[in-house]
């Protein structure tokens, strides 16, 4: 028989606990909310009335349902109120101290019977559970943010917690209407451990003066469909919170350097700038606990306006290559009203990517996306050709051809002395560095590396990689086409990776790190990932989307140029690929696509 739960108890109502008692109460279940203070529990109640008040407006709760899931809780100050609860969750601030205070407390006055949970993020649930005389009762129940939101819990066993507590835990989460993982206890449990090394890193990028931050988080959501950009994450899960996690991950994982918390990190915290809920962090917001981000000094101008910054005006564009990228990238500009050259090595292959345009473009016009007119107009702006000399006379040339640097440097050499003066010209490199193949010409402050993503006409994102040799011109020249475009360009730096794949792929390998070390399995990652974070696929998924081979090659040079050890490949993504387990092109990576 399992447990009943007819009362539970939750302990610290800040961004989570606030959260995690609606989640009860929407679900029946009455709780008594615990503070500290009573002005904190004025602030949770707050937080409670105006969430389930937003659902209301939203029509996603009747007005009587919220009334009635608002009078199921009981805010109280001092742990003394939960002497009757039958489970409590504890939501306080990640200090292994203070939660060992709060553990000895609950055990004091709980019932025997009551199961202690928390909802820690990093630190080890053995650890808070040894403060008590129940360890076998205490449990990690690990919500996510927006805890109304987000399907995921995290059930974290320790080796005493006792099998029917972890049993009573898994069935009152699919009473919740969530998704649970039940796994060990170790530092970040599955989301976590893969999520702030990456937001740690993004943190040092904006540090670094990289990118800016809007760039960032646009990089990662239009170039990964994911959610909200990492500052902007950064900012919900609260910057204090988030040090205290990296802090603990640093020392409890093994002293990954990518978890020794970013410096800026630190100031930001000290100076009080916690992200939404203190009202500024990486953002500014409307106000304290609002998540309505509003201009300050650091929101950049409009597109338009960097315009006037010296633009040059391009009206012919050449694009060189025959692949998948350099077709996406003709239809792309001729669709935005460009004149186009397209230069391949032959007749043959042109004849080859015209074909591809053209059944790109009908299927537009079958899905009802652009007119048989608009079609016809965009294959007249396109010609085609198998001489670099039809360029002399382009505006812009945009080269994707292999990912080889010898080719790619030969190829620069010989536009610098077809092309004219003026003429900015831009590699898709998405892996090598722009500046070798600026200094192949003689003019490197015109070249720029405009990183597509595929495929380039669906892809929102295109990356604008500046050199130090770049010129502002040349810089703005890229911003402007991408907006004519209809892309959303990302100004960053010359370095591996670029943002999104330098901030994607390790990520990717610490999953196969994970599954290796058999912490969990690629089901229960991909699920953390895609119901905790709201990630549009897992890492599993995407690994072999993307290709084993293809990502094993990012990681290495991420690795090599960087030397971050935690970059390393991983041992098993670089059997697997020698196995020939590649992903869905082979019919097998990470899980067998033949058996569909
Ligand atoms: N923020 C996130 O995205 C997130 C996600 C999942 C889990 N967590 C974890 O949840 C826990 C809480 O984090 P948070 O971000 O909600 O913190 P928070 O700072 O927003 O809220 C903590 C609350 O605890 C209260 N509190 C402090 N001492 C207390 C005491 N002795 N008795 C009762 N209440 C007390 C504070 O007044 C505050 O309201 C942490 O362990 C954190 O790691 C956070």
């Amino acid at each position: 028989m399992a447990r009943e739960f007819t009362r539970v108890g939750v302990v610290g109502l800040g961004t989570m606990g606030a959260g995690i008692v609606e989640v009860f109460a929407r679900n029946g279940v009455d709780v008594t909310a615990v503070e500290i203070s009573d002005g904190a529990l004025e602030r949770g109640r707050a937080t409670l009335t105006g969430s389930t008040d937003r659902a209301v407006a939203k029509g996603k709760l009747a007005e009587a349902e919220r009334d009635a899931l608002l009078a199921r809780v009981d805010f109280r100050v001092g742990l003394d109120a939960l002497h009757d609860v039958d489970l409590v969750i504890e939501a306080v601030p990640e200090h292994l101290d203070l939660k060992q205070r709060i553990f000895a407390e609950l055990d004091r006055v709980c019932k025997p019977e009551a199961i202690l949970a928390t909802n820690t993020s990093s630190l080890s649930v053995t650890e808070i559970s040894v403060a008590t005389t129940r360890p076998n009762q205490v449990i990690g129940i690990h919500f996510f943010n927006p805890a109304p939101v987000m399907k995921l819990v995290e059930v974290v066993r320790t080796v005493v917690t006792s099998a029917d507590v972890v049993a009573d835990v898994e069935a009152l989460c699919e009473r919740l209407g969530k998704v649970d993982v039940t796994i060990s206890d170790r530092a970040g449990f599955i989301a976590n451990a893969l999520l702030f090394g990456y937001l740690n890193h993004a943190v040092g990028m904006f540090e670094a003066r990289y990118a800016t931050r809007e760039d960032i988080d646009a990089a990662m959501k239009l170039g990964c469909g994911l959610p909200m950009g990492p500052l902007a994450l950064m900012d919900l899960i609260g910057l204090d919170t988030a040090y205290e996690i990296l802090d603990t991950m640093y020392r409890r994982g093994g002293r990954d350097r990518r978890h020794a918390p970013a410096p800026l990190l630190k100031q930001m915290v000290t100076a009080g700038l916690l992200g939404r809920k203190s009202g500024r962090g990486f953002y500014t917001y409307e106000r304290p606990g609002s998540p309505k981000v509003v201009p300050d000094e650091y929101t950049p101008l409009a597109v338009d306006a960097a315009l006037a910054d010296g633009a040059r005006a391009i009206a012919k564009v050449g694009v060189v290559g025959s692949g998948t990228m350099a077709t996406g990238i003709i239809e792309v500009f001729a669709k935005a009203g460009y004149e186009v050259v397209s230069v391949t090595r032959g007749a043959e292959k042109s004849a080859k990517v015209c074909e591809a345009v053209k059944t790109s473009l009908n299927k537009g016009v079958v899905r009802g996306k652009l007119s048989e007119t608009d079609r016809d107009a965009a294959l007249g702006r396109i010609t085609w050709s198998a001489t670099l000399e039809h360029l002399a006379d382009v505006d812009l040339v945009v080269e994707a051809v292999i990912e080889e640097l010898s080719v790619k440097k030969a190829l620069f050499a010989s536009l610098d002395e077809i092309c004219k003066p003026g003429v900015v010209l831009a590699t898709t490199t998405s892996s090598l560095p722009v500046i070798d193949v600026a200094m192949a010409t003689q003019r490197p402050a015109d070249v720029v590396g405009l990183h597509f993503f595929n495929p380039a006409p669906i892809m929102p994102l295109v990356e604008i990689v500046q050199t130090i040799r770049t010129s502002a011109e040349t810089s703005a020249t890229a911003r402007a086409v991408c907006a004519k475009l209809g892309k959303t360009g990302v100004v960053c730096g010359d370095r591996s990776g670029f943002i999104v794949n330098a901030l994607l792929f390790p990520y990717l390998n610490d999953a196969v790190k994970m599954l290796e070390a058999s912490y969990s399995t690629a089901d229960d990652i991909d699920y953390a990932m895609k119901l905790g974070c709201g990630y549009p696929m897992g890492p599993f998924e995407l690994l072999d989307v993307v290709g084993l081979d293809v990502s094993l090659a990012i990681q290495r040079e991420l690795y090599l140029e960087l030397r971050e050890p935690g970059f390393a490949p991983a041992p098993l993504l670089e059997h697997l690929v020698t196995a020939g387990y590649l992903g869905r092109k082979s019919g097998r990576g990470f899980r067998d696509h033949t058996r569909r």
